[in-house]
């Protein structure tokens, strides 16, 4: 049985920490990882360390290879894989990139970013597979996320990414607990995913917090194995006063037309750009 509040995912981009990370939960913990997130940064890591240059084709090629492997080790999680898009590549390139990932494995889900863009694809992607809401900053944009996915057939995850706010002296914390009060009276079908982790107190807050999903690189993960993946205390507090707070925005509400929360935030676009350009170096 887990003990745990929340569902485990490695992030990652190699099939061999997956493994290994799966393995250390089973033998501890008695069951397997629940899932695994990759990005297109991880995964070009992976594979200049492996290959170096390569075609277009055969990078796509070896992405499929990546997470075919992760999946084989965990059959029954979930595995993100993300679309590739910069500030120009529209809705329809992005739902044809979507529809032809998701045939790669059985367990596939895909990472839309959370620009209008990318949102407008993800709405219509979530009636026909799982997907997954990545470069997330803001409650706005988790107001955006839960309206545009309204009636989805898949499960529908959001991805606040925590480190990177920390990186800019801002409580990256703050806003997994903002997004979870702001769908606390909603209809549960939106999953938080807590990512973009660097430490363990980010895991300790995460579960103190419910987050349904917390994914961890695996440098971090080997850290916490190391501590029986051990939960926080009751008496456990995330106190980071050399963080700015980000405060929850009672004007932001659920309820409105997707289209009229404000999807924009630096870290987004600064997120997609990086990610196209670590992509875009493999070839
Ligand atoms: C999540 O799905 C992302 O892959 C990841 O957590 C990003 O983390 P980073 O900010 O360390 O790149």
């Amino acid at each position: 049985m887990n003990r745990l509040p929340s569902k485990i995912f490695i992030d990652g981009g190699s099939p061999t920490e997956t493994k290994e990370a799966s393995e250390r939960r089973s033998v501890t913990l008695g069951f397997p990882l629940d899932g695994q997130t990759t990005n297109p940064t991880l995964i070009a890591r992976n594979l200049v360390e492996k290959s170096g240059k390569l075609t277009e084709k055969d990078a796509l090629a070896e992405y499929k290879r990546i997470v075919r492997e992760m999946s084989s080790v965990i059959p029954g999680g979930s595995i993100s894989i993300q679309v590739f898009a910069d500030e120009k590549t529209s809705a329809g390139d992005m739902l044809e990139q979507a529809r032809e990932r998701n045939k790669w494995i059985p367990n596939a889900s895909i990472k839309f970013p959370a620009t209008h863009e990318g949102l407008k694809a993800a709405g219509k992607a979530s009636l026909e597979m799982p997907i997954n809401i990545t470069l997330v900053f803001s409650q706005s944009q988790a107001a955006a996320v839960y309206e545009i996915t309204r009636g989805a057939k898949y499960p529908i995850f959001i991805s606040p990414f925590v480190g990177r706010l920390d990186d800019i002296g801002e409580n990256g914390m703050e806003v997994v607990k903002n997004i979870l009060n702001l769908y606390e009276n909603g209809d549960g079908h939106v999953e938080v995913l807590t990512a973009s982790v660097r430490n363990l107190d980010h895991i300790l807050y995460a579960l103190l917090l419910k987050s349904d999903i917390i994914t961890i690189p695996f440098k971090i993960f080997q850290l916490w194995a190391d501590e029986n993946f051990r939960n926080p205390a009751d008496d456990y507090l995330y106190n980071k006063p050399e963080l700015r707070p980000i405060p929850y925005r009672a004007d932001v509400k659920l309820g409105r037309d997707w289209q009229t929360y404000d999807l924009q935030h630096m870290l987004t676009d600064r997120g997609l750009v990086s990610f196209y350009k670590d992509w875009t170096s493999l070839f």
